[in-house]
């Protein structure tokens, strides 16, 4: 028997980006490849990259320069370590990177995951090995199952991509050149993929897609299904409980997606929906194809059937052109929406995008990053503020927590409430994978800490969970 090879995947970005990395691991599992949580002594490492910000892409190139080291170090020992990049910097930038960078063994693109066994048979051979080329359209119905390899259950929650890419536009971003068109998976492999990871456990699932609210894979009546008639046919799946999908785009929030969140217990009431700004001419310079008015009535839309659900948003600020009075209509539709929490960055211009070739009007030079620096720190504080206020109003409650694993603290698992909040209560790891009242006592940062309601606590001393999904 050979002995196994060690795989140390790092991934960035994206929930997209960590499905990937799973699958990455389960794609070179039948060739040996076991995971290592240290790059140092692996065989093989696989940077999983991000190109939305330039912050996120520049990290790629310091990565490679401290592998390099561990990479002479290796050869030293008489030991071959490979290193390739993934991901999102890899489809944008391709032989570029091994130019910059020599230590790069292989460059994958995310549409060639599969290959990876065969680009690294050839980077063996040749000394190196490209594969950046988007297959065919419709690459998840007429290829040979080329994305699903479904992946490994992996505990309580997982992931399952049912589609991929994006056709909206945004002038800002670089995801419909890196992540291609709008693609969806048919809806047969997605319910099997869904059903095999409850057979093994999986009680939450996370649908994703760069803009899943787009998806209209093709149903068993031949006939394209929306997100909404999809999530009522995964929530009569044995053992899902529940269901949530990541990220949404305000346009495409139709009429069968507000009725899964009206019908169905499953679907939970918290939806993340990017806005990006609040003001109008921004939106517009943007291509968002929204105003304000129009983000806050499908809120509403939601509201109205679900009067629990909550929201979270994307933002940027120091949009080219952004003036302090666009600036303030997002902080007055921050206040008019009220968030869970919220994510929100400095623009950062992407080659290739429209907006990298827009005229700034106002700030230029080193006053813009001042100028972006201020107006960022101003956002943060109202979203901290109102994601405070939100975690402060679970205390007293009595909410429902799905259990996950045990916690770093003996004797206490975690779960999460439906709005992904971390619940911590001391008891037995036989609840894990199970839902239940839990009452909130207090917020310790950002967990809230409380007791099953109707249990009194058993002595914090039992530690192994039936099931873990990791630290
Ligand atoms: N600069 C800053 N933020 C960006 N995002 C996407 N592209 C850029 C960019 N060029 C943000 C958006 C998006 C999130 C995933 O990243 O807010 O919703
Ligand atoms: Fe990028 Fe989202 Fe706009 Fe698509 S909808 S271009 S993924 S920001």
């Amino acid at each position: 028997m050979t002995t196994p090879r060690k795989l140390h995947i790092k991934s960035y970005g994206c929930q997209m980006n960590v499905y990937d990395a799973q699958r990455m691991v389960d794609t070179l599992a039948p060739e040996g490849f076991v995971e290592t949580a240290s790059a140092e002594d692996a065989d093989l490492v696989i940077l999983n990259t991000c190109h939305i910000r330039e912050k996120a892409s520049e990290k790629v190139y310091s990565e490679l320069g401290r592998l390099r080291t561990a990479k002479d170090e290796a050869a030293r020992n008489g030991r071959e370590m490979r290193i390739a990049v993934a991901g999102c910097v890899a489809q944008a930038e391709g032989s570029e990177i091994i130019r910059r960078a020599p230590v790069v063994d292989v460059v994958v693109g995310p549409q060639s995951y599969h290959h990876l066994p065969q680009l690294l048979a050839k980077a063996k051979i040749d000394g190196r090995a490209i594969e950046t080329e988007f297959p065919i359209e419709d690459k998840f119905a007429a290829l040979p199952d080329p994305k699903p390899a479904v992946i490994r259950a992996r505990g309580i929650s997982s992931f399952v991509t049912v589609q991929e890419g994006c056709d909206k536009f945004c002038t800002f971003c670089v995801v419909p050149y890196t992540r291609g068109m709008e693609v969806s998976r048919p809806v047969a492999r997605i319910i099997d993929d869904v059903k095999r990871l409850a057979d093994n456990g999986v009680r939450e699932i996370t649908l994703i897609g760069q803009n899943v609210n787009a998806f209209h894979g093709e149903g068993d009546d031949g006939k394209p299904w929306s997100l909404g008639k999809l999530l009522y046919r995964l929530a009569d799946i044995r053992g899902i409980v529940r269901l949530r999908y990541s990220t949404s785009h305000p346009r495409d929030v139709d009429d069968a997606l507000i009725e899964a969140h009206r019908d169905i217990p499953a679907v939970m009431p918290f939806v993340h929906l990017p806005v990006q700004s609040g003001s109008d001419r921004i939106l517009e310079a943007m291509n968002r194809k929204h105003t304000a008015a129009d983000y806050a009535r499908t809120v509403e839309r939601f509201r109205k059937v679900r009067e629990d659900i909550a929201f979270s948003s994307d933002f940027i600020v120091g949009f080219p052109g952004e003036t302090e009075e666009d600036f303030l209509a997002t902080l007055a539709l921050v206040r008019q929406i009220g968030y869970a929490g919220a994510y929100s960055f400095k623009y950062s211009p992407r080659p290739g995008t429209p907006a990298a070739d827009m005229r700034e009007t106002v700030t230029t030079g080193l006053d813009k990053t001042a100028v972006m620096d201020e107006r960022l720190a101003r956002l943060q504080d109202l979203i901290d503020s109102q994601q405070a206020a939100f975690n402060k109003a679970a205390i007293g409650k009595t909410v429902d927590v799905l259990f996950e694993r045990a916690a770093r603290n003996p004797g206490q698992i975690v779960g999460r409430t439906a709005y992904l909040q971390p619940a911590h209560v001391v008891a037995s790891p036989d609840i894990i994978g199970q839902v239940l009242p839990v009452t909130i006592d207090s917020l310790e940062r950002y967990s809230l800490i409380g007791k099953l309601a109707g249990h009194t606590p058993i002595a914090a001393s039992r530690s192994q969970p039936a099931m873990t999904t990791g630290a």
